[in-house]
């Protein structure tokens, strides 16, 4: 996947103009949006085609799928054929569980991510001790796509040497959270950026500040 100025929007918002208000102020700079729980709860799952019938974006679907492998596909299916061009799956279920996703995402031309370690303080806990075997898992079952934290760059760059030079890593974390764009892109694809520019008094310019902030 390619991602304008290597940056994601996390478009958290819950109501739909203020999700479109944001896209019109943004979307000359991105082109590649991250579709969670709250808009899809609140508006519906048409919201994502919608969005990409009105804008000329990527959608990764972040519903962190975490079933069995039956369920999984099912979840899969209906989210990639809403419009979503990725989904963004858990890896802690094993393997049966994200084949599942990533052989449904391949019969229908699309992608998954998968979710390696998380970028909030709670995830040291259960995630960390697991997170560089979930990473290996990927490498094994032939994944291209990551997500690893850009609040924690001491496991990025560690989550980065198992999955290779290759493979795509999206960062959560970058803005409100703490996490730092230029650093993240040392060992990440792409930053994921949600409340420090969808809160931001000014979308447009938080967003043009971050993307300076890479390039000096
Ligand atoms: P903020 O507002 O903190 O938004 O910039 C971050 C976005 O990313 C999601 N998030 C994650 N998604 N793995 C994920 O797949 C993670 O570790 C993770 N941490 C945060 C969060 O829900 C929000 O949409």
């Amino acid at each position: 996947m390619n991602v304008k100025n290597q940056i994601i929007l996390a478009l958290d918002v819950e109501e739909k103009n203020k999700a479109y208000e944001i896209l019109d102020q943004t979307t000359e700079y991105l082109d590649t949006i991250k579709i969670g729980y709250p808009i899809t709860l609140a508006l519906g799952p048409s919201i994502i085609t919608s969005i990409k019938e009105e804008y000329d974006v990527k959608i990764i679907a972040d519903f962190k799928v975490a079933d069995i492998d039956a369920t999984n596909e099912k979840i899969v299916k209906t989210t990639l054929n809403y419009g979503a061009d990725a989904i963004i799956v858990h890896g802690f279920t094993g393997e049966d569980s994200v084949l599942a996703c990533k052989n449904m995402a391949e019969k229908l031309d699309k992608e998954i991510f998968l979710l390696t370690e998380m970028s909030h303080p709670g995830a040291d806990k259960f995630l960390k001790p697991v997170s560089l075997d979930i990473a290996q898992m990927g490498v094994d079952l032939g994944i291209k796509n990551y997500v690893a934290p850009a609040t924690k760059i001491d496991r990025l760059k560690k989550i980065r040497e198992v999955v290779g030079k290759d493979s795509f890593i999206i960062s959560p974390g970058v803005g409100f959270q703490g996490g730092n764009a230029k650093d993240t892109l040392q060992y990440s694809n792409a930053a994921i950026v949600g409340r420090s520019i969808y809160n931001a008094s000014n979308p447009k310019k938080a967003l043009e500040e971050i993307i300076e902030s890479i390039k000096v």
